[in-house]
């Protein structure tokens, strides 16, 4: 019988209790299972999590059951690296995970372990470039599917949920339901044949669109000189693989720098790339206003974003926050009787400093997660836009391929009607994240709202480049739309 190899065997489980934050968790585990039928790489192995409530007569958690509720689906992958599974417990960072409040909470939590960049196969050749990383979560959710019968949770209530890169993954399966495009890919692994959408997609500051993601960081830091960051530091793991140092806090180190000539050079000639980009989109506000940009970047567009913004201002002060003793903010946000009034874009975006010399993504010198995302099976690292492959100073030019770049980037498949969108997205990107422009996110969201999604986004106060902050909030939103 076909894929057999992919079936859930539900008797072959641990029962483990695990106390953190003053809270006790008891829950099933079936772990290490195979999602393909031929993996390329030992990552590729999901991992299910019940809570032991469900087994117990008429065991419910929150009005859920063992059939009906939802399937909570983390990914882990962050800087585009390899994903591992999550188990209820300490992230990387070492706090609390989601995937231990989601069972708390009473979600079933299937986490599959992905491949990203820097994996190799068993012949040493690359095997986690793009489109590795969605590829293996869509087979993932086809075995959640394969299997619906045997397992717990509601199969067609799959919410996804990711940060950063992860976030980007999480907008990918949300955009690119059943598409054809990944076909050869799942069928390449032996993923089980059937559909791979999701109901809802959580996305936390999702680092994609990333074939304009250099331009919108132009179009909005432009002008801005100096770049501020943290950096990883070299302990016992491959340098920029830190996740992969289990459980360890991985050392950091600040760099603050001002960008060359060549790096304003280059961002004099993206910033102007943006409204041309922005413009093709044909985008609307809610009450159907046209969103239009001038060449020069200016326009309706800023004052938009700026709305989010002043929401997230009052929803801080109403939570008792004193926002505007907090430095810097006076010299950007108004305030009035209480409520956010006005916010100055270019003021907000200078509090918020920049991050990444220009190109932020695509290097003109390579050496970015990105550049080594879009790698080949043995090529390292490549460009992955006409700018930075004409512009380049790496020594070794080479672009990936069109179809390759489009696999990663939902915005191509929202107006495609042969990708099922997840009818359910939240996006959130904190109101002084930095990794990429705040356009990234709001494009996704108008765009999935045009394309008649439920879409939601938020740029939460105070919040920096981040995920699974508001575990409450996200789970209040699940229960909202799954109880419907
Ligand atoms: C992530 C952050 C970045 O700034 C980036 O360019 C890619 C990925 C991340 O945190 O996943």
């Amino acid at each position: 019988m076909q894929q057999t190899a992919l079936r859930f065997d539900p008797e072959t489980y641990e029962v483990r209790t695990l106390e953190r934050d003053g809270k006790t968790l008891v829950y099933r585990a079936f772990e290490h299972i195979p999602y393909v039928q031929y993996p390329v790489h030992p990552i590729q192995k999901l991992s299910v999590y019940v809570p032991e409530t469900f087994y117990e007569d008429g065991g419910s958690v929150n009005g859920y059951t063992l059939h009906t509720a939802p399937i909570f689906f983390p990914n882990t992958v962050g800087g585009y690296m390899p994903g591992p599974e999550e188990a209820p417990g300490p992230d990387f960072m070492g706090r609390t995970n989601a995937s231990f409040y989601a069972l708390l909470h009473g979600y079933v939590v299937v986490s599959a372990g992905v491949r990203g960049r820097g994996c190799r196969d068993a012949n040493s050749h690359n095997c986690g470039m793009a489109p590795a990383d969605i590829v293996d979560l869509k087979a993932a959710v086809r075995w959640i599917r394969h299997n619906k019968d045997l397992l717990p949770g509601n199969a067609e209530r799959i919410i996804s949920n990711g940060t950063s890169a992860g976030g980007a993954m999480s907008s990918l399966l949300a955009c690119t339901g059943n598409h054809p495009d990944y076909e050869p890919y799942l069928t390449a692994l032996g993923a089980a044949k059937g559909r791979d959408d999701v109901f809802g997609a959580s996305c936390y500051c999702p680092i994609t669109n990333l074939d304009h993601a250099d331009m919108a960081y132009e179009w909005e830091f432009h002008g801005i000189p100096d770049y501020h960051r943290m950096e990883f530091v070299q302990e016992n793991g491959p340098k920029d693989h830190p996740n992969l140092l289990f459980g360890k806090p991985p050392k950091m180190r600040r760099v603050d720098a001002v960008m060359t000539d060549e790096m304003e050079r280059c961002s004099d000639l993206l910033a102007p790339m943006f409204p041309t980009y922005f413009n093709s989109l044909g985008l609307h506000t809610e009450d159907g206003t046209a969103l239009s940009m001038n060449p020069d970047g200016s326009g309706n567009f800023t004052d938009y974003i700026l709305t989010h913004v002043l929401t997230a201002a009052d929803k801080a002060m109403a939570e008792g926050k004193n926002i505007m003793e907090e430095p810097g903010v006076s010299d950007w946000l108004t305030v009035e009787n209480g409520k956010a009034k006005a916010a100055d874009w270019k003021k907000y975006v200078a509090f918020r400093t920049r991050m990444k010399p220009a190109p932020a993504f695509d290097d003109i010198r390579m050496g970015t997660a990105e550049t080594e995302l879009f790698g080949s099976a043995d090529q390292r690292e490549r460009h992955f836009t006409e700018f930075s492959m004409e512009h380049d100073t790496s020594g070794h030019p080479a672009l990936a391929d069109a179809e390759q770049i489009r696999l990663m980037n939902p915005m191509y498949y929202i107006k495609d009607a042969r990708a099922d969108k997840a009818p359910h997205v939240r996006i959130r990107h904190g109101a002084v994240d930095r990794d990429t422009s705040l356009a990234i996110s709001e494009i996704l969201y108008l765009s999935l709202r045009a394309a008649g999604v439920d879409a939601d986004i938020a740029h939460p106060w105070g919040i920096p480049h981040a995920g699974d902050y508001d575990l409450p909030e996200l789970f209040a939103w699940i229960d909202q739309i799954v109880k419907e």
